[in-house]
């Protein structure tokens, strides 16, 4: 990746304007026009698109393409809604992500269940344009909307005690169908270490291309920590536990041997069944070169001294 961070003045309009905005915008804006109402174009834009109005631009953005809201909708990974890219999109249409709560519990001095709406209220929202690097071998860019982890997580007040944060996912069967099928253990729960949790560049998303999280994307509101693969960006969020000891974790659990705690990204530790050199950009043409992985999917500097002394083979 060339360019790792951009300032706010050197991200482009087009990677800030929300596709679906921006072609709305533009059909009602010629509409307008041919009827002669182009003054009122802007006032009388639909809700939806100025949902998250004071959205403010981040200097945590990636240089790259972004990828088409598209793309990011209809091939996913959110295995509560089945196991195959396209089945998120087509079975999590009439999940109901209200009324939604958040508890926090553990180690911390200031735990308690919230609603989400509150449960967002004292954090900036961003845009934050981030690759997302899947451990099968693909990746997308993404222009998530969401506020830092770090700050939200301060706000609970973690002790002395609290080493990591553990993460977990609704438990509805009759919400989540997927949940019916023993695919995984259910439900779903991610983990990290509490100094990788405070490092600025993870965010709780609750959007993308500047509207709502689509439920296919992990609606109402997930995490995304962009140096690991994919896995550990957990969806749906219904309890954040601060703890002494390492959570035991979905993917771990299901197979210790291909999935670690730590799945920073890495080009030279293999997944033992899938080389992690090369990745396929979600996008592009299928006979398009494949592009190489980078150590933290890029993220290096600002990541690489968390893991300092370690043998990221063997804390894979
Ligand atoms: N979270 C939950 N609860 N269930 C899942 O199956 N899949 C993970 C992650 N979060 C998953 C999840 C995987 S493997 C990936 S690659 C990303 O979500 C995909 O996020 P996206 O569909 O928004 O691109």
């Amino acid at each position: 990746m060339a360019i790792l961070i951009k300032k706010p003045n050197a991200i482009k309009a087009s990677e800030i304007t929300p596709e679906p905005v921006y072609l709305d915008r533009r059909r009602f804006m010629q509409q307008s026009l041919a009827t002669g109402f182009l003054l009122a174009a802007d006032a009388m834009l639909p809700a939806w698109a100025k949902r998250w109005p004071e959205l403010s631009k981040s200097v945590f953005n990636t240089g790259d393409e972004v990828n088409s809201f598209e793309d990011i909708t209809h091939y996913n990974n959110f295995y509560e809604f089945g196991t195959g890219k396209k089945d998120p999109q087509k079975n999590a249409g009439s999940f109901n992500p209200r009324p939604w709560s958040i508890a926090v519990e553990g180690e911390c001095d200031k735990p308690g269940v919230f609603n989400l709406e509150d449960f967002i209220k004292p954090y900036a929202l961003e845009e934050r344009i981030y690759r997302l690097r899947c451990v099968e071998g693909w990746s997308m860019v993404i222009p998530w909307v969401g506020f830092s982890l770090a700050d939200m997580l301060k706000t609970f007040a973690p002790n002395s005690k609290a080493k990591y944060v553990e993460f977990t996912t609704l438990l509805d069967k009759s919400r989540m169908p997927g949940q019916k099928r023993r695919v995984l253990r259910w439900p779903y729960v991610e983990g990290l270490r509490i100094d990788e949790a405070m490092n600025p560049l993870p965010i709780m998303a609750v959007g993308l291309y500047g509207d709502t999280l689509p439920n296919q994307n992990g609606a109402p509101i997930r995490l995304v920590v962009p140096w690991k693969y994919g896995f550990k960006s957990i969806k749906s969020i219904v309890k954040i536990r601060f703890t002494e000891t390492q959570p035991r974790t979905t993917w771990n659990l299901s197979a210790p041997k291909e999935y670690g705690f730590y799945s920073n990204v890495n080009p030279i530790v293999d997944h033992p069944r899938w080389s992690q050199k090369k990745e396929r950009v979600i996008g592009l043409p299928f006979w398009a070169p494949k592009r190489d992985t980078e150590l933290y999917n890029g993220y290096g500097e600002q990541v690489a001294h968390l893991y300092q002394g370690m043998d990221l083979r063997k804390n894979f």
